[in-house]
């Protein structure tokens, strides 16, 4: 039997931090062999807030770099970066003229921008029918995500099955593959862990990164456990070995946090160093990169053209 289709992407908007390993890109790492995997770098959806040419190609690279040190085979996974299957932006059109607006204005990531008083590019409002076309002309089964794009995956579904509708089948239905525990992993100040709240531990952070992102950790004086030292704690033991540690050492913050980054040296240096050896040969790097987009061009390609022709675009 075949294996089954899992895809996931990460956009190349600044360094990915401990949030995004555990919610989505170690289970990339895990799955890896387990299905066909297409493991992808959303550089289109980060347009929408990175325009700087440089940083967008380093952002880019960084996130190549960064698939490969956390241990991404390109013999078991195609890799690619999203501008490279030009087809996205076709399908996300087609998608466009099928969905309403009242509908794009319930996802999430656009009632946030207007409730923070932002003034959303069309992009940003159309992030979704972008994220559908990618998801659907790869036809995946599986997409590994944390929980804030759980509406997305199934915004995703809902589009397939509205296209299915009105023309013909031509889409399967992913589901989204989000583990509990790390669903949303909590940044340093307990808020979930992301970018824009300035509470992040890089992943592929220095220790002196580390040490300072750890100090930083806002703490509840008076309790015995230093619940968001806790919680980010708990991505590194498990819960026997956790709670013993801090049975040990109650009410000593202190201490806790010194142990904290010493769980976290010992995950990320072997990857940062694994990363500053890949940095080393860039170019042969950007060859994965572009032998994964021919492979996903083909792909996409393929089925553009059953879509094509069930939309009635397709005369020759
Ligand atoms: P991005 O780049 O914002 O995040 C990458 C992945 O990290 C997860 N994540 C978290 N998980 C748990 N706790 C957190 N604090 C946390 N912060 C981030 C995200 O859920 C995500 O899985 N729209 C996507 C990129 C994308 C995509 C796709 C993903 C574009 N097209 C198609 C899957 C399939 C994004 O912006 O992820």
């Amino acid at each position: 039997m075949s294996k089954k289709i899992l895809l996931s992407g990460v956009k190349p908007t600044g360094r990915p931090h401990v949030g995004n390993y555990f919610g989505a890109m170690k289970q990339f790492v895990e799955l890896q062999s387990q299905y066909e995997s297409y493991i992808f770098i959303a550089d289109l959806h980060a347009l929408t807030t990175v325009q700087n040419r440089q940083e967008l190609e380093e952002n880019t690279t960084g996130v190549l770099l960064d698939y490969m040190a956390i241990g991404l085979d390109p013999k078991s996974v195609t890799i690619y970066k999203q501008s490279d299957v030009p087809q996205v932006a076709e399908l996300a059109w087609i998608f466009n003229c099928l969905t309403t607006v009242p509908y794009l204005e319930r996802a999430h990531a656009y009632k946030d921008a207007v409730a923070n008083k932002k003034e959303p590019n069309v992009g940003l409002f159309d992030y979704p029918m972008l994220m559908a076309a990618d998801i659907l002309i790869q036809d995946a089964d599986v997409v590994p995500v944390g929980q804030d794009q759980k509406q997305h995956v199934e915004i995703a579904r809902d589009t397939a099955e509205k296209f299915d509708r009105i023309f013909q089948k031509c889409f399967k239905l992913p589901e989204p593959l989000i583990l509990d525990t790390v669903a949303t992993v909590p940044g340093t100040d307990g808020r979930k862990m992301s970018k824009s709240y300035n509470n992040t531990i890089p992943l592929f952070a220095s220790d002196e990164e580390i040490e300072k992102a750890v100090m930083g950790i806002v703490t509840d004086s008076g309790a015995d456990v230093p619940e968001n030292v806790y919680a980010i704690h708990a991505l590194l033991r498990d819960r026997v070995s956790l709670d013993a540690l801090y049975a040990e050492n109650k009410g000593q913050y202190k201490k806790l946090k010194e142990l904290l980054i010493e769980d976290l040296k010992a995950m990320i240096t072997p990857m940062r160093e694994r990363r500053q050896a890949l940095e080393e040969d860039k170019s042969a790097v950007l060859e994965v990169l572009k032998a994964g987009g021919l492979v996903a061009h083909e792909r996409a390609e393929k089925k553009m053209e059953e879509v094509r022709k069930a939309v009635g675009l397709k005369l020759y």
